[in-house]
């Protein structure tokens, strides 16, 4: 599988020079913190630490699986204790930090580590919105011109029961705020739509619980794509697919997702292009309009409907498994790339390099996920990872004997790559028959879309 692009030619092995920097001459964080304790986390701080020059990795709070990764260490620290880890930051000399999940980001972690002096990857809590407020982000979208669902908002119960019946189809129900992924019902019938707006207005979601979207139900394929901001101008990734349901053919309850695909061919090339004029440029343009200065992933969900793609969420950071999965495809520049959009600079940064080839990732869980789950079962694993086959823990732990222990929903996620889709699962899935927990779950079915059925066993 060759890089889209070259690395230089007078690199030392791992791509550094003597002083740190890097061969195309521009310097590159050495100190990083990810803040974080995801599956997402392992996978950034493990492409970070191999970038040139990254001299230490931290993974605040990390998990189980985050010192077994090259260069990388877990800081125990809550993601949410910004003092602590601004501490952090200055006793290491830190000069970077990215943060992984939406939480802090919302709850404005960004603002306070840059109020610090820090250079932070991750949008401030004013940009955080477009994920945060579905009510906002839909605003911006409309304002924007933003292909996007038709919506209406409501403030209360009464107002939202009165606006349903305008609908003639049953709408999708959003509560406003972070609901981690559970504020959403796609109403099968008027009935399921009534009962999502009374659990949202009877407080389920918590502060979600003020206001609500109702959407008109759109229906295709679901695509991500992710974009890196300096808050003027972005690097587009490969886009990835995934597998949101807990059942193989894609039945059964939602979940953070079960599994990841990247590139997704749904979307390439022009089409791929036209999304980033259409969808990612203007929204930028408006959130620089309303003063935001957006440094951070930007990631829109797609739905590929038959009037084109139609944007379904924006969120204000890495998918997870979808970040595992794009990961072991990006070049040794990616730590560059991040500090320039961090000091809202993307044209500091070389090109980042977008390896050929695909990446097949297949999540396995705790018994039980989505609902309540097996927790403290010890992990084994035999698996040896390679260029081509990573492991990154989520849902683990070390107890005080040092021994792998689940301790949530997503366990992990067994990550490889080939030049086909059908070499890349196979590899993936011999990774993960290496890996042992009582109850392990995990969907057999992952790709689905993009692998080659298998031969029918002979009679
Ligand atoms: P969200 O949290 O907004 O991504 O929504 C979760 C899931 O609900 C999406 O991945 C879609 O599968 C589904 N969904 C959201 N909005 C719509 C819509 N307007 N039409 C159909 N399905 C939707
Ligand atoms: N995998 C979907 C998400 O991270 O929102």
């Amino acid at each position: 599988m060759p890089p889209t692009q070259a690395p230089a030619a007078d690199s030392t092995p791992n791509g550094s020079t003597s002083n740190g920097s890097t061969p195309n001459g521009a310097s590159g964080p050495a100190r990083i913190l990810v803040v974080g304790g995801g599956g997402r986390e392992n996978a950034l701080g493990w492409a970070l630490a191999r970038c040139p020059g990254v001299e230490a990795v931290w993974i605040a709070p990390g998990n189980g699986g985050t010192a077994a990764l090259e260069g990388c260490q877990a800081l125990p620290i809550p993601e949410q204790d910004g003092e602590a880890l601004l501490e952090a930051c200055r006793q290491r000399r830190v000069d970077l930090v990215v943060v992984g999940p939406e939480a802090p980001l919302a709850a404005g972690l960004a603002d306070q580590l840059r109020a610090g002096g820090l250079a932070v990857f991750g949008p401030g809590a004013d940009g955080a919105q477009l994920e945060a407020s579905k009510r906002w982000a839909k605003e911006l979208m409309v304002e924007a011109g933003i292909p996007t669902a038709r919506h209406c908002p409501a403030s209360n119960r009464e107002e939202a029961l009165e606006l349903l019946q305008r609908f003639d189809r049953p709408p999708v129900v959003k509560a406003d705020g972070l609901a981690a992924g559970k504020g959403v019902t796609v109403a099968a019938d008027m009935a399921e739509a009534r009962a999502a707006i009374e659990e949202v207005f009877a407080g389920r979601f918590g502060a979600a619980g003020c206001s609500l979207v109702l959407e008109e139900t759109l229906s295709g394929p679901e695509v991500s794509v992710f974009g890196l901001s300096d808050g003027r101008d972005l690097v587009l990734l490969p886009t990835a697919q995934d597998h949101k349901r807990i059942g193989e053919g894609d039945t059964g309850p939602n979940t953070g997702g079960m599994g990841a695909y990247a590139p997704a061919p749904l979307l390439a090339g022009d089409a791929l292009e036209a999304v980033r004029q259409r969808v990612l440029v203007p929204t930028l343009a408006a959130l620089r309009q309303r003063g935001i200065d957006y440094r951070g992933v930007i990631y829109a969900g797609l739905m590929l409907t038959a009037t084109g793609p139609q944007v379904i969420e924006f969120n204000c950071r890495f998918g997870d498994p979808e970040c595992e999965t794009l990961m072991p495809l990006l070049g040794p520049e990616l730590a560059q790339v991040l500090l320039a959009c961090a000091r809202g600079d993307l044209s500091a940064a070389p090109p980042l390099t977008i390896q050929a080839g695909c990446s097949a990732c297949v999540i396995a869980a705790a018994a039980g996920y989505p609902g309540e789950v097996r927790r403290g079962d010890p992990i084994r694993s035999d698996l040896v990872a390679t260029d081509s086959l990573q492991l990154f823990h989520a849902g683990s732990r070390r107890d005080r004997d040092g021994r792998c222990l689940t301790a949530g929903g997503r366990v992990l996620a067994v990550v490889a790559q080939a030049d086909d889709f059908d070499t890349a699962f196979e590899r993936a899935y011999g990774g993960l028959a290496q890996v042992h927990f009582e109850g392990i779950t995990y969907r057999r079915d992952i790709g689905h879309q993009v692998r080659r059925p298998s031969p029918e066993p002979a009679a």
